[in-house]
C-alpha cells in the first residue's frame, strides 16, 4: 500500500471523515494499514495500490463492569490476555488486534462471531452497538464440542525482532486536532520518504512506525520518543508516568490473517510475569510494545518459547 509518489490528493481523502467513527492508520516499513469502519471505507479513493483484506471485521473491546476493578489492573493486552486472547486462539479464532492510548481493540471476523460469543460468553456479556445504541448480543447456541485446554506453552513460531528506538503511546485533545494536522500529515506522509543525505536508514535499527487513531472521537498516538519532540510542549499527553516502551516486532513472512494464536504467543507469557503490553498488527506483521526496562527480560522469555528448528 506504501504509495513512494504519495500523491497528495490521497491525504484529504485519507483523514477521518464526521461520518466515519473508526479510523486508524498506522506507518510501518513496509506499507500503511488502514482500519476503517464501513463508512470510513466507502470514502477510500479507489486504487490499485490498496490491498484489502477479506472478510468483515468486528472490533471487540473490554469494558470492566463496576465494582471489582483494582488498582493494580495491568495495562493493554496484558489485562486480557488470559480471559479474552487466549481462549480465542484455543478456539482457533484468528484476531487482529489495535492498542490505543484508551483500550484495546480485538478485530475478529464477523462470521467468527457465534464462535467469539460461544468462546467468551462464561465470562463476559457481549454487547453489540448497532446504530449507536447498546444492546445485548444473543448467543446463537454454538459449540465447538470439547475444547482441548492448552496446559503447554505456546511456541512462538514467527521470528522476532526489535527495533532500537523509544516508543511512546499518546494523546491528544481532539480540539487540537487542527493545530497539529499539517504536522502530523508531515510526519506520517513526508518524514520517512526523505532520506537523510548519508543516512542509511535500515542498518541502524530504527524503525519507521507511527500509528494515528481516531476512535468514536478519542485520538490515540504512538510514535517514537524523536517524533514526539517534533509537537510542540503540552500538546500530547501520556500516562502519569510517561513510560517508553520498546517494540518486538512479530513475523519474518508477513503473517496474514487466517493464522490463528500469534497474539496469544506473545501476550500470555507477558501476563504470565505481569508485563503491561500494548499489541498493533498491522497488514503484514505484529507489533508488541513492552516497558522498556522489560525488554531485555522480554526477549529472554519470548526466546526461550521459541519453536525448535524455525
Ligand atoms: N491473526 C493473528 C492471531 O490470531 C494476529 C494477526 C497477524 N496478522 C497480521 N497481518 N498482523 O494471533
Amino acid at each position: 500500500m506504501k504509495d513512494n509518489n504519495h500523491p497528495s490528493h490521497y491525504l484529504f481523502t485519507l483523514l477521518p471523515s464526521r461520518r466515519c467513527k473508526f479510523f486508524s492508520l498506522t506507518e510501518t516499513p513496509e506499507d500503511y494499514t488502514l482500519i476503517v469502519d464501513e463508512e470510513g471505507f466507502k470514502e477510500l479513493p479507489e486504487s490499485e495500490h490498496l490491498s484489502v483484506a477479506e472478510a468483515t471485521w468486528l472490533a471487540l473491546n473490554v469494558v470492566s463492569g463496576g465494582g471489582s476493578t483494582t488498582n493494580s489492573q495491568p495495562i493493554g493486552v496484558t489485562k486480557i490476555a488470559k480471559s479474552v486472547i487466549a481462549p480465542l486462539a484455543d478456539h482457533n479464532i484468528s484476531v487482529f488486534m489495535l492498542s490505543t492510548y484508551q483500550t484495546d481493540f480485538i478485530l475478529v471476523r464477523e462470521r467468527d462471531l457465534p464462535m467469539v460469543m460461544h468462546t467468551l460468553s462464561s465470562e463476559f456479556t457481549l454487547m453489540r452497538v448497532v446504530n449507536g445504541e447498546t444492546v445485548a448480543a444473543n448467543s446463537l447456541g454454538v459449540t465447538n464440542g470439547f475444547v482441548k485446554p492448552k496446559l503447554v506453552p505456546r511456541p512462538i513460531i514467527h521470528p522476532l525482532s526489535s527495533p532500537s528506538n523509544m516508543f511512546c503511546v499518546t494523546s491528544l485533545d481532539p480540539d487540537t486536532l487542527p493545530s497539529v494536522a499539517t504536522l502530523l500529515m508531515d510526519v506520517m506522509f513526508y518524514s520517512g520518504g526523505i532520506k537523510e543525505p548519508g543516512a542509511s536508514s535500515e542498518d541502524t535499527g530504527h524503525i519507521r512506525f507511527f500509528s494515528f487513531s481516531l476512535i468514536e472521537g478519542y485520538i490515540s498516538l504512538v510514535m517514537d520518543e524523536q517524533t514526539t519532540q517534533r509537537f510542540p510542549n503540552n500538546v500530547l499527553f501520556t500516562s502519569a508516568s510517561g513510560e517508553l516502551w520498546k517494540m518486538v516486532r512479530i513475523g519474518g513472512q508477513p503473517l496474514g490473517f487466517d493464522e490463528c494464536g500469534i497474539v496469544a504467543q506473545i501476550s500470555e507469557p507477558l501476563a504470565t510475569a505481569d508485563i503491561p503490553a500494548y499489541y498493533i498488527s498491522t497488514f503484514k506483521f505484529d507489533h508488541a510494545l513492552v516497558p522498556e526496562e522489560n525488554i531485555q527480560s522480554v526477549i529472554g522469555a519470548l526466546r526461550t518459547n521459541e519453536s525448535a528448528g524455525q
